[in-house]
């Protein structure tokens, strides 16, 4: 093993400055991208939110395109990835995680931060690229071909770790499309998200689980993207965390920082002509999403955001978890197993509202399960009639059986099915109908949602339809919007046959 010892082969520089603006200098300045020439002195904001990030080991920052954010965060991922474990937020021997709205966008910029490395003189000892040394040491701090198989998958950057040379630091490109590979990585003390608000699907869960993994490390973790549309986690942190002042800030509390294009103008990083063509260009609303480091408005097309505010004011007067036993109840469920998420929703009538009471969202949940929740509110809610997507007959079955109806439902005529206690939907006939109606009974003011249905909120506020059409890509949440309107069947503005 002693022959192995990697750090012998080329001395590794042992003084790194802690300081941003001397380690900046330390390692080499970047090129200009429109003069070629080289920086020799990052940008102000890039300095101080290094040394707030420094701080309060926790930074979200909403920030315009083309600041040069990224390189100097991507830099600050190196910097603590170098410095001796003796500093607390030193990441030697740890993984970094750097998670993009997908795992390629991830990988690009990590090669090209790899590029940059290479070209620092002092710094480039530090990266490990040849594959030898890479399959050598997975084969001595794990056997098997599970490590070997996994590096095939994985786009990472190995950085020399001269305290303990068979435990390299390693950055780790990872993807917010696929939040489930995000559990298996047991070693992260930073992370660093980028652009997540970018991300075409909901991002909460892959954020969720990034911040579990640096639980047990103490580790840090820097946000910084795009802000997006209003709504969503970095949109709600950032409204939790823009009004903290600096010294109230506790532990685990993000500090909150914007960076916008004209900074960026101020400090060279970004020519001005190039912010005003882009002004003339876009649109108010683009351009302060694209530039000025503000939420953009743009939503959904199938509810008006008043009639959603005037649901959601509604929806504050009741408590959300009292169950009205003597209130009409009906249940939507949208079941899904795999790819799509199972969504269940439930509303009961009071004071002539519709009053949802359970807005949920179950990713792969056990079928057994799913059934004996929905029999369990259906019997002691109790809860007169549930609608089920028709194309899940298995589950149906289930749950009809655990009610005490007939599980064999195809041999009963359609018009006996108002007699069902569960019912099977056809969404295929019914789904422009279904979200018409639904639209005319939020527009109509006769439902309240509390704001704790956080999902069902962004699901409307994002909801997407041509000609009533849901287009499941543009809406967030549309299996709770699925449930949503199949609780909603039975209250039926117009008449239906
Ligand atoms: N202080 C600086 N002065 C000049 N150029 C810089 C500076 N900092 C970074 N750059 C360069 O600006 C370009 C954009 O950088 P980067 O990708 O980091 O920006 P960004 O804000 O993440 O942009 P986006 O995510 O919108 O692409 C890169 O070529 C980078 O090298
Ligand atoms: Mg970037």
């Amino acid at each position: 093993m002693a022959n192995l010892d990697l750090s012998q082969q080329i001395p590794l520089p042992a003084n790194i400055p802690t300081e941003p603006e001397a380690f900046y200098r330390d390692f080499g300045p970047l090129r200009h991208p429109a003069t070629r020439k080289p920086v020799l002195q990052l940008a102000p904001y890039q300095y101080d939110t290094w040394r707030k990030f420094l701080k309060h080991r926790r930074l979200l920052e909403v920030k315009s395109h083309r600041v040069g954010e990224s390189s100097k965060w991507m830099l600050v991922d190196f910097h603590l990835a170098v410095l001796p474990s003796s500093n607390p937020l030193s990441t030697r021997g740890y993984d970094t995680m750097l998670l993009g709205p997908t795992k390629q966008q991830a990988i690009e910029i990590l090669r090209d931060f790899r590029r940059r490395v290479l070209e620092s003189r002092k710094y480039s000892p530090f990266i490990m690229d040849r594959p030898e040394e890479i399959d050598l040491l997975n084969d001595s701090i794990s056997s098997g071909a599970v490590l070997r198989d996994e590096k095939s998958k994985t786009a990472a950057l190995y950085i020399k770790n001269p305290e303990s040379p068979l435990r390299p630091s390693r950055i780790i490109a990872l993807g917010a499309d696929n939040p489930g590979l995000l559990e298996g990585w047991p070693n992260f003390k930073h992370i660093h998200v980028t652009d997540i608000t970018a991300a075409r699907r909901d991002y909460k869960e892959a954020l969720e689980i990034a911040l579990t993994r640096i639980a047990n490390t103490d580790g840090t973790a820097v946000i910084e993207t795009i802000p997006g549309k209003p709504y969503g986690q970095v949109y709600e942190w950032a409204q939790r965390y823009r009004g903290i002042p600096e010294s109230e800030l506790k532990k685990g509390d993000f500090c909150y920082v914007e960076v916008t294009a004209e900074q960026a103008v101020a400090a060279g990083v970004m020519p001005g002509d190039f912010l005003e063509g882009e002004r003339r260009r876009l649109t108010t609303a683009d351009f302060n999403g694209l530039y000025g480091a503000s939420f953009t408005s743009t939503t959904g097309n199938v509810f008006s955001s008043q009639a959603i505010e005037r649901a959601i004011e509604l929806g504050k007067k009741y408590n959300p978890e009292e169950i009205h036993h003597s209130a009409e109840k009906s249940q939507g469920i949208d079941e899904g197993f795999g790819s799509s998420m199972f969504g269940v929703v439930v509303v009961q009538k009071v004071d002539g509202l519709l009053v949802v009471t359970l807005a949920e969202e179950y990713e792969r949940p056990d079928i057994n399960k799913m059934a004996y929740e929905a029999s369990q509110r259906i019997k002691t809610w109790p809860i007169e009639t549930t609608q089920c997507d028709a194309a899940q007959p298995a589950f149906i079955k289930l749950l009809k059986t655990k009610v005490g109806e007939n599980p064999d439902y195809a041999s009963i005529p359609k018009e006996k099915h108002r007699f069902m206690r569960v019912k099977p939907i056809t969404f295929g006939t019914e789904h422009r109908e279904m979200l018409g109606n639904t639209a005319l009974l939020v527009e109509k003011g006769w439902v309240a949602i509390h704001p704790n249905f956080a999902k069902l909120i962004t699901a409307l506020r994002t909801a997407v339809a041509e000609d009533y059409s849901l287009d499941k890509e543009a809406t967030l949440h549309n299996d709770v919007l699925d449930a949503f309107r199949l609780a909603l069947r039975p209250y039926a503005i117009k008449g239906r046959g």
